[in-house]
């Protein structure tokens, strides 16, 4: 059995999907395999703003914790269309993902046309701001950060994914224990092509390496994009991967609770 400085952490990221009665459901369901059994990693669910009420009710009880999938970082005002902090907490919310790559309209070819992708405008500041509201507020955040395919063949992905993390965390003031750094190379999310383990790795040590330079120690390192019950094993070999966010395997009860089971 893993210590508690060593649990993973997996979140699933269920973006735009589901209704009312398919979040009750699917959060039940997970709720429910996670009292049968005994799971060594921390859970959480992150469903979109309308379903996090349905979602909350349904994990009554259990140890799964509930997320959000992003946030605004004033506290009130005349911000139509936004969700601060506050109301975070208000709606039960422990997690909350920022910077994920399609907030900042960087999609992988073809998701979204391009003369469209400014109106997901998230940049290394907004996140910044975001990151430090959540934490202001006991939320944790779980920062994404990732190279997109034309960065990687440029050789560029170490300097982009150092630069989106030490952005965020350079000049943070606050201890973040109980946040998370999601490496979710833009490239891998939603094609079925996962990062290779070792590249994974590799990766998360580089962000480990920033991390404990800026004695953020407790911030654990995550692997995103394409992950399944198929690949799991394989990247929880790794002992940098310390939990993982999962899309579209998160949509189902069976495939997320063996990714939680690989995740040892
Ligand atoms: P997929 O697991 O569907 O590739 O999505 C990954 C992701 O973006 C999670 O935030």
């Amino acid at each position: 059995m893993r210590t508690d400085r060593a649990r993973r952490l997996i979140v699933g990221n269920w973006k735009m999907n589901l209704d009312q009665a398919g979040a009750r459901h699917l959060a039940a369901a997970i709720a429910t395999a996670a009292k049968a059994e005994t799971y060594f990693s921390d859970m959480v669910i992150c469903p979109p703003y309308t379903l996090l009420h349905a979602a909350k009710e349904a994990l009554a009880g259990s140890t799964i914790r509930l997320g959000a999938q992003d946030v605004f970082w004033e506290e009130k005002g005349a911000f139509t269309g936004k969700i601060s902090p506050g109301m975070l907490v208000d709606a039960g919310v422990d997690y909350c993902i920022v910077g994920h790559s399609e907030c900042r309209g960087r999609f992988g070819a073809g998701a979204v046309e391009p003369r469209l992708a400014r109106y997901f405008a998230d940049d290394d500041e907004t996140v910044r701001l975001k990151f430090s509201a959540l934490l202001k507020h006991g939320i944790k955040p779980i920062l994404c950060v990732g190279e997109t395919e034309q960065e990687r063949k440029e050789g560029r992905a170490d300097q982009v994914v150092h630069d989106q993390v030490s952005r965020v965390i350079v000049a943070l003031a606050e201890d973040a224990t109980g946040a998370a750094v999601a490496y979710e190379p833009v490239w891998a999310i939603g094609t079925g092509q996962v990062c290779d383990p070792e590249e994974a790795a590799r990766m998360a040590a580089r962000i480990r390496e920033i991390l404990d330079r800026c004695r953020q120690t407790g911030i654990r390192v995550l692997y995103g994009g394409s992950v399944t019950p198929e690949n799991a094993e394989a990247l929880f070999a790794h002992e940098e991967i310390q939990g993982a966010l999962v899309g579209g395997a998160s949509l189902r009860v069976d495939s997320f609770t063996t990714i939680v089971r690989y995740a040892g």
